[in-house]
């Protein structure tokens, strides 16, 4: 290890709650300034931040080049499709090129679950996870966390459904942690064939207290994870991830798990409504629910470059130690 191990962020378990409070006072900040059309600065100047990214992205690579271009870092973007790993380089031999080039900040994307802990292990650069497998996805975590604190306030005591494929989301599994360490109840629905019998609480267990997710109710329908709760968060289905088998059918899906309007009004009437992205409208969220005056999904967006910026300010102080 080169670096100290804080000085990566691989998943929000390796924060606080004074730590994510702070990095959600300091994203605040950066919101503020980019609605009041003042974003600009030079904190970064003369630090590379590289995304590295070995999956498809919109939202998470670009608010990351957003990010760090308003911080004044120079950013490059690297993707799979178009590196050396299509000539088959191994991820070594890539943090290694990468090291030598002299990288300040990794953002990395990768289908595998461990991946950027193993970069980090091997990089001279801090390494910011953007997303690995079914693992994590620390800042989507944070800005989610971000987006709720603005519409309910503290998060103390709130109850959140988290409703759909939860087995393959590393957003649900980060967010879900966040959610605790900012004292926030969960209730999870799902099929049971999506729903993770590795992290999660099993049905028949309950909350295990002792675990990072016994603030977590799995629920055995969607209307009772909905039911007075405080906010929603709807899941991708993420059929690219999924083994065959795991479901019958799609509209049955929708049908039994999908939020729609009259699902939506067993919540608490100011919950919001909260999505990743990107969605498939039409399975696990209705066009009408997407869009309706509920729905905080473009907040997320914006809030994730305020989050990301605030993420890079911090990360990037790292200090080498070679
Ligand atoms: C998510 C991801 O890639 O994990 N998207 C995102 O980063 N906003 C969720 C998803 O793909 O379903």
């Amino acid at each position: 290890m080169l670096i100290a191990r804080d000085a990566h962020l691989l998943d929000v378990d390796s924060l606080s709650r004074s730590d994510m409070a702070e990095l959600l006072e300091v994203a605040e900040r950066h919101r503020n300034r980019i609605d009041a059309g003042d974003v600009k600065s030079s904190v970064l100047y003369g630090k590379s931040v590289y995304t590295v990214f070995f999956e498809d992205s919109t939202r998470t690579r670009v608010s990351f080049e957003q990010a760090g271009k308003w911080l004044g870092a120079d950013v490059i973007n690297i993707s799979a499709s178009t590196s050396s790993v299509n000539k088959g380089e191994s991820l070594l031999n890539t943090t290694k090129t990468l090291n030598a080039i002299g990288a300040d900040l990794l953002v990395i994307r990768h289908p595998h679950s461990g991946a950027p802990h193993f970069v980090s292990r091997h990089s001279l650069a801090a390494v910011i996870n953007a997303g690995d497998g079914t693992h994590a996805h620390p800042t989507q975590a944070l800005l989610d966390v971000m987006t709720l604190q603005q519409r309910l306030g503290q998060l103390e005591g709130r109850l959140v459904a988290v409703i759909g494929d939860v087995a393959h989301s590393r957003v649900a599994r980060s967010t879900i942690i966040a959610l605790g360490t900012m004292g926030a109840r969960v209730a999870v629905a799902g099929p049971p064939t999506l729903l993770p019998s590795d992290w999660l609480t099993s049905r028949d267990a309950g909350p295990r207290p002792e675990s990072p997710f016994g603030h977590v109710q799995v629920c055995e329908s969607v209307e009772d994870a909905i039911s007075g709760a405080d906010a929603l968060m709807a899941l991708r289905l993420q059929r690219e991830r999924q083994t065959s088998g795991l479901l019958p059918d799609l509209g049955e899906y929708s049908r039994m798990w999908g939020v729609n309007s009259a699902r939506l009004e067993l919540a608490k009437q100011y919950a919001p409504l909260m999505h990743p992205g990107p969605m498939n409208e039409g399975i696990e969220v209705t066009s009408e629910v997407a869009h309706g005056s509920r729905s905080v999904v473009t907040d997320q967006v914006a809030n994730g470059v305020a989050m990301r910026m605030a993420v890079l300010e911090r990360y990037c102080r790292a200090e080498r130690m070679l």
